[in-house]
């Protein structure tokens, strides 16, 4: 693998447990990620992943996004003062389907609120990629804008899925119950769609019948761990090439000599 000029500065986003960020803090220390965790965010104060920053000693904040949904859940969307044109934000926005539209639109205008705090976090540390690590809530394009212009898209997510399969909150609940023989983990670029975004890397894990989900899912965290580190390397080492197609859809192509040992590897590993 070529070495980047420079290690990636990321932020990690996340909502609960966080082993995916202990994977990454874990790989940069031992020097094998091309990259700093340089700022860990929350939605939640109680997320043990802020305790695995503490402990690393990355800088940590919280973003009260329940406070800033309630903020305005009683008011007239009109009357809510934001950074951005709420009606056009709505009309390009693909993650809230609520057919009422005050209520669609006070649920963008919080979220918008959240965002503003997030983004004015996010600039004091002055990340290259955000990295979305079991972060549990919609980013909204006026967030997304800011990190992803044209074909140079920073805002990374890993789905605990094989994506377009299972998309949402319960990739490994909605895996071990539709009774699929392969399970799969996906690390894509967000867009403005919910886990639609252009895919970086898949790797997959077999499902034995007497698993229970938490061995699935014990099995899928470890490829997570890999796959996730592995796409940072590769962003940071220059090895993701982007292609926008006729549909207008954007495809990533891995240029990396070893692209097929190192998924062999993976799939070695998923039998383990
Ligand atoms: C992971 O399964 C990830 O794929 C999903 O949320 C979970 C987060 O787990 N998006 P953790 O907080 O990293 O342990």
């Amino acid at each position: 693998m070529p070495s980047p000029a420079r290690k990636l500065r990321l932020a990690v986003l996340v909502s609960g447990g966080g082993t995916n960020l202990q994977a990454l803090l874990d790989r940069s220390a031992a020097g094998t990620l091309h990259a700093d965790v340089v700022v860990v965010v929350s939605d939640r104060k109680d997320a043990f992943g802020l305790v695995r920053a503490e402990r690393a000693g990355v800088p940590h904040h919280v973003v009260d996004y329940k406070a800033c949904l309630e903020r305005v859940r009683d008011l007239d969307p009109g009357a809510i003062s934001l950074p951005v044109d709420l009606h056009e934000l709505d009309s390009r926005q693909k993650i809230l389907k609520d057919g009422d539209p005050i209520r669609r639109l006070r649920r963008l205008a919080g979220l918008v609120l959240a965002e503003t705090e997030l983004l004015g976090i996010l600039d004091m540390y002055k990340p290259d990629t955000i990295c979305l690590a079991g972060f549990m809530r919609l980013l909204s394009p006026y967030f997304l804008s800011r990190y992803n212009k044209e074909d140079d898209l920073r805002v990374v997510n890993i789905h605990p899925a094989l994506l377009p399969a299972f998309p949402g909150e319960h990739g490994y609940e909605e895996t071990f119950a539709y009774g699929v023989k392969w399970g799969g983990v996906t690390v894509h670029f967000a867009d403005e769609g919910e886990d639609t975004g252009p895919i970086l890397a898949q790797g997959v894990y077999p499902v034995w019948g007497d698993d229970d989900l938490d061995a699935l899912r014990a099995r899928g965290l470890q490829l997570e761990y890999e796959i996730y580190a592995q796409c940072i390397n590769w962003l940071a080492c220059g090895q993701v090439e982007m292609q926008r197609r006729a549909d207008g859809r954007v495809r990533t192509v891995i240029r990396d000599p070893a692209y097929p040992d190192i998924l062999r590897n993976w799939l070695q590993k998923s039998f383990s």
